[in-house]
């Protein structure tokens, strides 16, 4: 991939709410147990919103973080990229709405949606934007309220998802050694009715049957979905790391989309991955879409497994099909 420069991961902030939604609750709401929960996706709990709390809001806290660890207003950002699927709204997009909320003066901005590799790809947006010079700062922030679209009596979709936010800065990295390397995304289109909320777009806009059919929920044929990303997932991880002549050795920090523990294991297994590399935090968060990565970033962090230099690899497969995947040193 040719650049003008480096681009760089300057800062990190997330936000999860603060209420939790424990296998036990749904336990009550649903015909499910925790031991089959814990065994098929490796979750234990998932943050959720109140009602009232919109996508926007959780995007706010965490673009909050993110600039207080940089030292940064928010007037010091140009561009700020929203990543996610469930927006407050059809329009305005979120971005412009958390523009507002932030006072983030000279700021313009604009949402992106690729399900669950949405965040990925909305990385790769900000930093041409940067590389090729047009702006000095760039925000990028997954967010999403997956409990505003889940219907909360089908027991093999409500388990998995929860809600939350993650948002990096974006800046030309001094030290070229430092920042991001390289991607590779691919979308397969042939997949879009494994994975899908088919009610409220233009093709099917609210009505009173498209509530009574459940049409705003997500549906999902979750077999297919496994079966596809355990195979895309390490698939594109290869190819992206062969074209750069990276070993699989090499990759300190494997930051998968956290879908399923199951799908994160068997991805590591056939990349050859040791599992001390591998992030996992899906068992406090669960599925949360567009913010898995950067919590999972997050968490690297917390646990002292994310350092300066590090080589990383981020990997997500998402409803669409979408699938990417990115490699970059951490530059901080
Ligand atoms: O970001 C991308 C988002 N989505 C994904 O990545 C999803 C990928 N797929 C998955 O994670 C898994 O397919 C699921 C977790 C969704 C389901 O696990 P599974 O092992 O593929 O289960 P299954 O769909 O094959 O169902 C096995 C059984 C069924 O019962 P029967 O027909 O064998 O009697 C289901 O009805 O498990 C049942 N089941 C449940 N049982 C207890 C499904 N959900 C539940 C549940 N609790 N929550």
């Amino acid at each position: 991939m040719s650049q003008l420069s480096r681009v760089k991961i300057s800062a990190l902030g997330t936000y999860v709410p603060p209420r939790l939604l424990t296998n036990a609750d749904l336990e009550k709401m649903v015909d499910t147990n925790n031991q089959w929960i814990l065994e098929r996706t490796g979750i234990r709990e998932r943050h959720i919103v109140d009602k009232g709390v919109a996508t926007s809001d959780l995007a706010v806290e965490a673009a909050k973080k993110a600039l207080a660890q940089r030292g940064l207003v928010p007037s010091d950002i140009d561009a700020l990229i929203v990543a996610t699927v469930t927006p407050d709204m059809m329009f305005p997009c979120t971005a412009c709405l958390v523009q507002n909320k932030l006072g983030a003066s000279s700021v313009w901005g604009f949402d992106m949606n690729a399900a669950c590799s949405s965040f990925v790809y909305a990385l790769q947006v900000g930093t041409q934007f940067v590389s090729t010079g047009a702006h000095k700062k760039v925000m990028v922030v997954g967010a999403d309220v997956m409990s505003s679209i889940i219907d909360y009596t089908d027991r093999a979709t409500c388990v998995i998802f929860g809600d939350g936010a993650g948002a990096v800065v974006l800046e030309q990295s001094e030290d070229d050694s430092l920042g991001i390397i390289d991607f590779l995304h691919e979308v397969d289109g042939s997949g879009g009715t494994s994975l899908y909320m088919p009610g409220g777009g233009s093709l099917h806009p609210s009505t009173h049957e498209t509530v009574d059919k459940r049409m705003h929920y997500v549906h999902q044929d979750g077999q297919a979905v496994f079966k596809f990303a355990v195979r895309k997932m390490s698939e594109i991880c290869e190819r992206l790391l062969q074209r750069n002549g990276v070993k699989g050795s090499e990759v300190k920090v494997f930051i998968p989309h956290q879908a399923n523990k199951r799908i994160i294991t068997a991805t590591a297994e056939r990349l050859g991955f040791h599992l001390d590399g591998v992030i996992i935090n899906i068992d406090r968060f669960g599925n949360t879409t567009s913010a898995t990565i950067p919590l999972a970033m997050n968490t690297a962090r917390e646990e002292g497994k994310l350092q300066k230099g590090d080589l990383v690899l981020l990997a997500s497969v998402g409803a669409g099909f979408t699938v990417g995947a990115t490699l970059l040193r951490w530059a901080f």
